[in-house]
C-alpha cells in the first residue's frame, strides 16, 4: 500500500500528494463533495459525468472541469489514467453500476449514501472493491460528528455498561422532496428510511460497534405523498403523481448480541417537530446523542450529566477528508463497505418483513 502523503520537493518544502477526483453524478451533493476538494491542498476535480447538460455545463462553468462526459463508463475510459478516485453522487439507483464500473477501473471510490438499492447490490460492490485492491468508502457523515465521537467513547469505556437498546429516528413533520426523484422508488430503492433513516441508522450502528443484525420486523406506510397537498409547508408542490414510497417506516432490528435498535423514519408524520436522535439504553447508564446528555446513577442519585466542553470540527470536512486520506495514504477506512452492507441488510429486512407482514431472518 502507497503510504507516501507528500512530495518534498525541491528547496525542502512540502507538498501534499496529489489526487485526481471524478464524479459521477454532479448534481446537488455533488457540489458539496467538489466545495470540499477544492479546498484540499493537492486534491483536484478533474472530470465529471451526467446525464443532465446543464449539469454539465456547470461543471465547466463553475468548477472549470472540461473533461465532462454523459456516459461514465465513457469518462472513465477516456480519462482512464488521469483519475485516482471517483466520487459517486447519482440517485440511489444508480450507485451500484457507477460504483462497480469506478471500482473495476481501479479506482478508490466514495459513494453516496445508502450505500445501493439492496443488499444484494451492496454485498457485489464490496466485492469488487476486495477484488480490485481498491479503496472503498461509503459516504456515512454522522458516525463522523463530534457527539457521536462523544458517545462512542463512553460506550467503549463500559461507561453504559452493555448496551440493551437504541432508539434511532430521523421523523419530519412535513418533508417530503419537492426536488430530484427522491418519490420513486425504481430510482431510490425507498422513501424516508432509506435516505434519512439510514443517516441516523449508520451511526447508531457504528455508535455501539457495529454488531451484527439478525432479523428484522416493521412496517410502511404511505397516506400522504402520493396525493395532491394544499397544506402550507417548507417543501410544498411534490410530484405526487410519481411517488410511489413509503411516508413513514418502523422497524426493530434484533443484533447477534441481544441489543435490539428501532428505527423510526418520516418524510410526513404528524408530530410536533422534526426529531433526528438516537438514544442509547446500557445496563449501567443511558445517553441521548442530540443534546448529548448521559444518565446514570452515582453515589446512590441519579444523575443527569452532559459534557461542558465537546470539540468542535465539521463532520463533512472530516467524511471527505477521511476519503481523501483513505484512498491517497492508506489511512484506515472508518466508513467500509462492510458497514454499508450490514446497513443495507438492515433496510431491506425492515422492508421485507413490511412486505411479509412478519418478522423475517437476516442472513
Ligand atoms: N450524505 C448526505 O447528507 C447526502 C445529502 C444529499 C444527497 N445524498 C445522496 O447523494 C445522491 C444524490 O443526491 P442529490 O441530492 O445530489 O440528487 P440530485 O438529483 O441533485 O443529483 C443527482 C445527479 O445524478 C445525475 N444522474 C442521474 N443518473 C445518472 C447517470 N446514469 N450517470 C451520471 N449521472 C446521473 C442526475 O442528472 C443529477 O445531476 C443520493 O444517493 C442521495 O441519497 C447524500
Amino acid at each position: 500500500m502507497d503510504t507516501e502523503v507528500a512530495v518534498i520537493k525541491e528547496g525542502g518544502e512540502v507538498e501534499a500528494k496529489p489526487l485526481r477526483i471524478g464524479i459521477i453524478g454532479c448534481g446537488g451533493i455533488a457540489q458539496t463533495h467538489i466545495g470540499y476538494y477544492k479546498k484540499m491542498p493537492g486534491v483536484s476535480v478533474v472530470a465529471g459525468a451526467d446525464i443532465r447538460p446543464a449539469a454539465l455545463e456547470h461543471m465547466k462553468n463553475a468548477h472549470g472541469v472540461n473533461f465532462v462526459y454523459d456516459d461514465f463508463n465513457e469518462m472513465l475510459k477516456e480519462v482512464g489514467d488521469g483519475i485516482d478516485a471517483i466520487s459517486v453522487a447519482t440517485p440511489n439507483g444508480v450507485h451500484h453500476a457507477a460504483a462497480l464500473a469506478a471500482l473495476n477501473a481501479g479506482k478508490h471510490v466514495l459513494c453516496e449514501k445508502p450505500m445501493a438499492m439492496n443488499a444484494k447490490q451492496a454485498q457485489e460492490m464490496a466485492d469488487a472493491a476486495k477484488a480490485n485492491g481498491v479503496h472503498f468508502v461509503i459516504g456515512f457523515q454522522h458516525r463522523f460528528e463530534p457527539r457521536s465521537q462523544v458517545i462512542r467513547d463512553l460506550i467503549n469505556s463500559g461507561a453504559l455498561g452493555d448496551i440493551l437498546y437504541v432508539r434511532s429516528q430521523a421523523l419530519r413533520r412535513r418533508g417530503i422532496p419537492n426536488w430530484g426523484v427522491f418519490g420513486r422508488k425504481e430510482l431510490q430503492g425507498g422513501g424516508p428510511m432509506i435516505d434519512i433513516g439510514v443517516h441516523i441508522l449508520e451511526a447508531s450502528h457504528s455508535l455501539i460497534g457495529s454488531p451484527k443484525p439478525i432479523s428484522a420486523t416493521g412496517n410502511t406506510f404511505t397516506f400522504m405523498g402520493d396525493k395532491p397537498s394544499t397544506v402550507k409547508s417548507t417543501w410544498p408542490n411534490w410530484d405526487y403523481e410519481t411517488y410511489t414510497v413509503e411516508d413513514m417506516a418502523v422497524g426493530m432490528i434484533r443484533f447477534d448480541n441481544g441489543t435490539m435498535l428501532t428505527l423510526e423514519s418520516s418524510f410526513c408524520a404528524h408530530i410536533p417537530e422534526d426529531v433526528f436522535n438516537i438514544q442509547i439504553f446500557g445496563t449501567k447508564g443511558g445517553a441521548i446523542w442530540d443534546s448529548t446528555q448521559i444518565f446514570t446513577d452515582y453515589n446512590d442519585y441519579m444523575i443527569n450529566a452532559s459534557p461542558s466542553f465537546i470539540p468542535k470540527w465539521d463532520m463533512w470536512q472530516y467524511k471527505m477528508q477521511h476519503f481523501v486520506e483513505v484512498a491517497r495514504d492508506g489511512r484506515k477506512n472508518e466508513a467500509p463497505a462492510e458497514d454499508g452492507v450490514a446497513v443495507q441488510k438492515m433496510l431491506d429486512g425492515i422492508y421485507a418483513a413490511a412486505a411479509a407482514g412478519k418478522e423475517v431472518t437476516i442472513s
